[in-house]
C-alpha cells in the first residue's frame, strides 16, 4: 500500500519547495500528487508553456524517493483562455453561461473545452508521459461535482437531440415509451425534446432520466478523450485514473472506473460521521472499477474541512482510524489532503497537514504512525466477500426524479442492507448487477429499481448457480425509460418468487415487523403470497396489519421494508449470524506470510486493535 499528499508548489515560494518534499519524505510518504489546479502557471498565455518550474519539483521529488500522481488541470481553465473562448464555459439551467471565477464551470460537451483539454493534457503528456517518477496520471477533478455535469448550453441541446434519436431512431418509438399522450406531451421531432428547465410542475420522468444519463455519458466520453489520449502516451504499468467525491452521483463512476480498471475516490467524511456511510463509500468505489479492479483514496480528509454547516472537528486518532478504515477496505494507496494550509483563496480556512506557518498539526503524526503500523503488517489483498450488494447508478437517478416521500433516498435503502451485513460481520463487494454473481453467496438487492430483461436474466441466472438473492424495496419496478412496468411486481421476477408486490406505501415511521417488533422504515411494499414462505409480517396501520412484509420461495427472497433493524433481523435469519454495534467493524487478513491477523476497528473509541493467530 502506497501513501501520497496532494501538493500544491504554485502556491507558494520556490524557496520553500525542497524543504517541504523533504518533510513529505521524512513523514515516509511514497507519493506525491501534482499539477491539479496549476493550468495558468503551467500557461500562463497561449501556448507558452511553462513546465521548468513542474521540471523542479519532479526533480526534488525524485531526488528524495518518492514518486509523483501527476493530475490534468482541466478543471480550472486559465482566464485569459475563457475570455478567448467563452463557449466553454457550461450554461446553467437559467439560460445564463456559468461565468469565471471558481472551477468546474466548463461543459462537457463544449468541442472549444475538448480541443482545449487535448491541447494541455498533450503538452503535459509530451514532457512528463515516459518520465519515470510520474506513475500515476489522475485526469480532470471530481467531474460532476459542484453540480457541474449538467449544462444547458446550445452544443448540449443539439447533442441530447442525437443522443435521443441514437437511443430511439423514430420520435414515435420515443413518445411511445415515454407515454407523452399524458399532458398532451407528443413531440412531433427530436429537436422539439428540450432540456429540462424549470417549468410549473415537474418535468416528465422519463426526460428527467433521459438527461441524467446524457449528462453523465457526456462526461464519460469526456473523460474517455483523456485517458485514452495519456493511455497512448505513457508506459503500460502507468496507471491512469479519475477521482470523484464520493457522495457525487450526476456521473456514473462506475463507468469511469472502466475505463481504466482503477477507481478513486475523495474520501471527506466530515468529522464523526456515520462510519457505516464511510464504509459504504469506501466499498462502492473499491469495486467501481470491476471484480479485478483496484481503487484510490486520492484525497483523504485529515483535518477539518470549510465547505460543510459547521464544518466539525476531526478528533485525534480520527486520520489514523481512517486509513486503517481504507487499508481493510482494500485500498492500494491514501493520498491526504493537502500538505500545508493555503494562506490565499477559497480554501484559506481548510486544514493541511501542516498549518498556514508550516507547522505540522497532530494529523502528521497519526498518519506516520498509520503508515508504519500498516507497512509492518505486509498484508496481502483482502479475499473477496461472499456478499455483494448490487448498486447502479441509473437506479440512482430513477429515485433521485420519483422519490415519492421526503426522507427516503436510494442511499438510505441501500444502506439498511449495507449496514445489516456489515453488522452480522460480512464484507461486502458493491457491484452492479451485470457483473458476475456467481462468485457470491449472497446477493442484496435492495432498490433494483429498474427492471430490464438483461436484469432479469442476470438475477435468474444468479439463483439458477446457487446464488441466494434478497430483493429489496422498490425493486424491479419501472422499464429503462422510467415507465412503470404492466407486469406485477417485482416486474419479471414474481414466477421465481410465488408472490407479488401488491401495494406500494411510503409509512410515517409507525409500522413495526412482526415478529421483530423493529420499525419498518419509510417505504413498505405489501406482498401477497401465492407460493412463498411469508418471514414476517407488518404490525399496525390499517391496510398493512397482519400483510407479509417478507417472503421467501427457494433462493429467492423479497424484503419490502426500508430499516436498518429490519434488515439486521432478516439476513440475521437467514444467514444465522448473530449481529454487533455499527461502530465496530472487524476484518481477518492474511499477511505475506500467511499468518493471519483479526483486526478490529472501534469507531468511537478510535482504537485499532490487531490480533495475530487463528
Ligand atoms: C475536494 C476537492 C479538492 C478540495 C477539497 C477540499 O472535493 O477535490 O480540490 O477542494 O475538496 O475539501
Amino acid at each position: 500500500m502506497r501513501f501520497g499528499v496532494c501538493y500544491y508548489p504554485e502556491q507558494w515560494p520556490e524557496d520553500r519547495w525542497v524543504t517541504d518534499i523533504r518533510m513529505m519524505s521524512e513523514l515516509g510518504l511514497d507519493l506525491v500528487r501534482l499539477a491539479e489546479f496549476a493550468w495558468s502557471t503551467l500557461e500562463p498565455e497561449r501556448s507558452r508553456y511553462e513546465f521548468d518550474w513542474l521540471d523542479r519539483v519532479i526533480d526534488a521529488v525524485a531526488g528524495e524517493g518518492m514518486r509523483v500522481v501527476m493530475c490534468t488541470p482541466t478543471a480550472t481553465p486559465p482566464v485569459w483562455l475563457m475570455r478567448e473562448r467563452p463557449d466553454v464555459l457550461m450554461v446553467g439551467s437559467d439560460g445564463r453561461r456559468r461565468p469565471y471565477g471558481s472551477r468546474r464551470h466548463t461543459c462537457m460537451t463544449s468541442a472549444a473545452y475538448r480541443d482545449e483539454s487535448e491541447r494541455i493534457v498533450g503538452a503535459m503528456v509530451s514532457r512528463y508521459g515516459s518520465n519515470p517518477t510520474v506513475v500515476t496520471w489522475q485526469v480532470d477533478n471530481e467531474t460532476g461535482n459542484h453540480d457541474s455535469a449538467r449544462c444547458w448550453c446550445d452544443e448540449c441541446q443539439a447533442a441530447f437531440s442525437r443522443w435521443l434519436e441514437h437511443r430511439f431512431g423514430s420520435i414515435d418509438d420515443l413518445n411511445e415509451a415515454w407515454g407523452t399522450s399524458f399532458w398532451s406531451m407528443t413531440y412531433p421531432d427530436f429537436e422539439s425534446v428540450r432540456l429540462p428547465v424549470p417549468t410549473m410542475t415537474t418535468h416528465h420522468p422519463a426526460l428527467r432520466l433521459a438527461h441524467a444519463k446524457f449528462a453523465s455519458d457526456q462526461t464519460i466520453d469526456y473523460l474517455e478523450q483523456q485517458f485514452s489520449q495519456i493511455r497512448r502516451a505513457v508506459p503500460d504499468e502507468v496507471e491512469i485514473t479519475t477521482n470523484f467525491y464520493s457522495e457525487d452521483t450526476a456521473v456514473d463512476q462506475r463507468a469511469a472506473a472502466r475505463l481504466s480498471g482503477v477507481a478513486a475516490m475523495d474520501n471527506y467524511p466530515h468529522g464523526p460521521q456515520n462510519p457505516m456511510v464511510t464504509a459504504y463509500h469506501l466499498d462502492l468505489t473499491r469495486w467501481a472499477g470491476g471484480q479485478t479492479g483496484s481503487a484510490w483514496v486520492m484525497e483523504q480528509q485529515a483535518g477539518p474541512v470549510n465547505w460543510t454547516a459547521h464544518n466539525p472537528e476531526v478528533p485525534a486518532g480520527q486520520v489514523r482510524v481512517w486509513t486503517w478504515q481504507a487499508a481493510m477496505h482494500g485500498y492500494d494507496a491514501v493520498v491526504y489532503f493537502r500538505w500545508r494550509a493555503a494562506r490565499f483563496a477559497q480554501e484559506m480556512y481548510h486544514s493541511g497537514l501542516l498549518r498556514h506557518d508550516g507547522s505540522p498539526t497532530g494529523a502528521v503524526a497519526e498518519i506516520e504512525s498509520a503508515m508504519q503500523e500498516i507497512r509492518s503488517f505486509d498484508f496481502a489483498p483482502p479475499p473477496e466477500p461472499s456478499v455483494a450488494l448490487l448498486h447502479s447508478y441509473k437506479d440512482v437517478w430513477a429515485i433521485e426524479i420519483n422519490p415519492h416521500r421526503q426522507g427516503l433516498t436510494h442511499r438510505s435503502m441501500q444502506m439498511d442492507a449495507y449496514t445489516a451485513a456489515r453488522r452480522l460481520g460480512f464484507e461486502v463487494a458493491i457491484v452492479d448487477s451485470m457483473d458476475d454473481l456467481s462468485r457470491y453467496e449472497w446477493v442484496l438487492a435492495p432498490v433494483v429499481h429498474i427492471s430490464t430483461p438483461e436484469r432479469i436474466e442476470a438475477l435468474t441466472e444468479a439463483l439458477d448457480s446457487g446464488v441466494n438473492v434478497v430483493l429489496g424495496p422498490r425493486s424491479m419496478v419501472i422499464d429503462r425509460e422510467n415507465a412503470w412496468s404492466d407486469q406485477p411486481l417485482p416486474a419479471g421476477m414474481t414466477d421465481q418468487l410465488g408472490a407479488r408486490v401488491v401495494e406500494t406505501l411510503s409509512q410515517d415511521g409507525a409500522v413495526t415487523i412482526d415478529p421483530w417488533g423493529s420499525k419498518a422504515g419509510l417505504w413498505t411494499d405489501v406482498l401477497e403470497a401465492s407460493e412463498a414462505e411469508v418471514l414476517a409480517t407488518y404490525s399496525g396501520g390499517t391496510f398493512l396489519d397482519g400483510r407479509p412484509a417478507a417472503v421467501r420461495n427457494g433462493r429467492l427472497v423479497y424484503a419490502g421494508f426500508s430499516n436498518v433493524a429490519s434488515w439486521t433481523r432478516l439476513l440475521g435469519e437467514l444467514t444465522g449470524r448473530h449481529w454487533g454495534p455499527t461502530h465496530i467493524e472487524t476484518f481477518v487478513r492474511t499477511d505475506a506470510a500467511g499468518v493471519t491477523h483479526t483486526v478490529t476497528i472501534d469507531h468511537t473509541s478510535l482504537d485499532v486493535h490487531v490480533e495475530t493467530g487463528a
